[in-house]
């Protein structure tokens, strides 16, 4: 069976019965798990994240639902709420977008029975009318990619193979809709090295271009590591995938080992973000590394999660706005 690397990886990740995501995924941080994020590291993002909801509702009292897309353990939230204290925490309605069974039956177990539960983000702001309070960490590197690579002076799409012998990577010359292709810099660019490989986030694209119109007034935290174009390929000619399994980096061929029970992930392009999202009529009100929003937000914070050059720089925050 052959084919694209976006389908391979949407399979091994969100296939509803061997997808790592959705069905294999033993535990997010901790002995148990293959990766750790910053919200089961330290408190310090949920304490921001808290504090930055306190500060946007003073500005739009009227807007009274949270959204977490992608909650993982249910350890951002707990956090969230628990900064917020017994009365404002009452002051909202909570709601999880998670496609995950396993990890929403986590969430379940840490944060009880009065969040909301959706499928889809389009649901949850059905329910909420389309005025929410939305944050997301590590969850746009959870979506599928296209594999590109530069070959014979223009871009291929890699496309996998699996036999007995396990998966064959192969290259086709790369098809997409020319009005598609202005939404993602790296197709314009000829990089500097031979094979320089990237991703597309094409998965990304679609998706954002689902809700947006349902969404009308709030704000929406965007977290992720990554960086802008084409800072994210210099010195990375293999691009930025790779797997994680049992706390180690697994790139190249390794990334085809064990489908379904690794995470497989790659860098956002915050370029072809902020681009998709200032095109869809967001402003963004502030952006930069993970350590600078937790310096703004939690007085006195220290330790790896605001070390610029860690996890605190690697990591960078977007705050976009829908106005009414
Ligand atoms: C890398 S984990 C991050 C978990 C959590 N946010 C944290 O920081 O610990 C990615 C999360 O996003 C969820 N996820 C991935 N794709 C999703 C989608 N399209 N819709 C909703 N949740 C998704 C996964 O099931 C998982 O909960």
């Amino acid at each position: 069976m052959t084919e694209s690397f976006a389908s391979f990886m949407a399979r091994a990740l969100h296939d509803p019965v061997l997808g790592y995501y959705a069905n294999q995924i033993r535990a997010v941080g901790g002995s148990q798990g293959d990766f750790a994020t910053s919200a089961t590291l330290s408190p310090l993002l949920g304490q921001a994240i808290a504090r930055w909801i306190k500060t946007s509702s003073v500005h739009s009292p009227d807007i009274c639902d949270v959204i977490e897309i992608g909650a993982g353990n249910g350890m951002l939230m707990a956090e969230i709420q628990r900064c917020l204290g017994w009365w404002q925490r009452r002051c909202f309605r909570w709601h999880i977008v998670e496609n995950s069974t396993i990890l929403r039956e986590q969430q379940k177990h840490r944060l009880g029975k009065s969040i909301l539960w959706h499928d889809h983000l389009e649901q949850a702001l059905t329910a909420c009318r389309g005025h929410a309070w939305i944050y997301h960490n590590e969850l746009l590197d959870a979506f599928p990619v296209r594999l590109i690579q530069y070959h014979e002076g223009r871009w291929h799409e890699v496309y996998v193979t699996e036999d007995s012998k396990g998966h064959k990577e192969q290259l086709q010359p790369l098809e997409m809709a020319p009005e598609k292709q202005s939404h993602f810099s790296a197709i314009a660019w000829q990089p500097p090295t031979a094979n320089q490989r990237c991703e597309l986030h094409e998965s990304v694209y679609d998706w954002l271009n689902g809700w947006l119109p349902l969404w009308h007034s709030g704000s929406i935290l965007s977290i992720d590591y990554g960086d802008v174009f084409p800072t994210l390929y210099h010195r990375r000619p293999r691009g930025t995938l790779r797997a994680y399994f049992m706390h180690q980096r697994l790139e190249g061929l390794e990334i085809y080992e064990r489908p379904g029970r690794q995470d497989l992930t790659a860098d956002i392009n915050f370029t072809d973000f902020q681009q998709w999202m200032e095109s869809a009529g967001l402003n963004c009100g502030w952006s930069g590394t993970q350590a600078d929003f937790i310096h703004k937000h939690v007085r006195g914070a220290s330790g790896p999660m605001v070390d610029p050059y860690g996890a605190g720089g690697a990591f960078k925050i977007f705050a976009h706005e829908r106005m009414k």
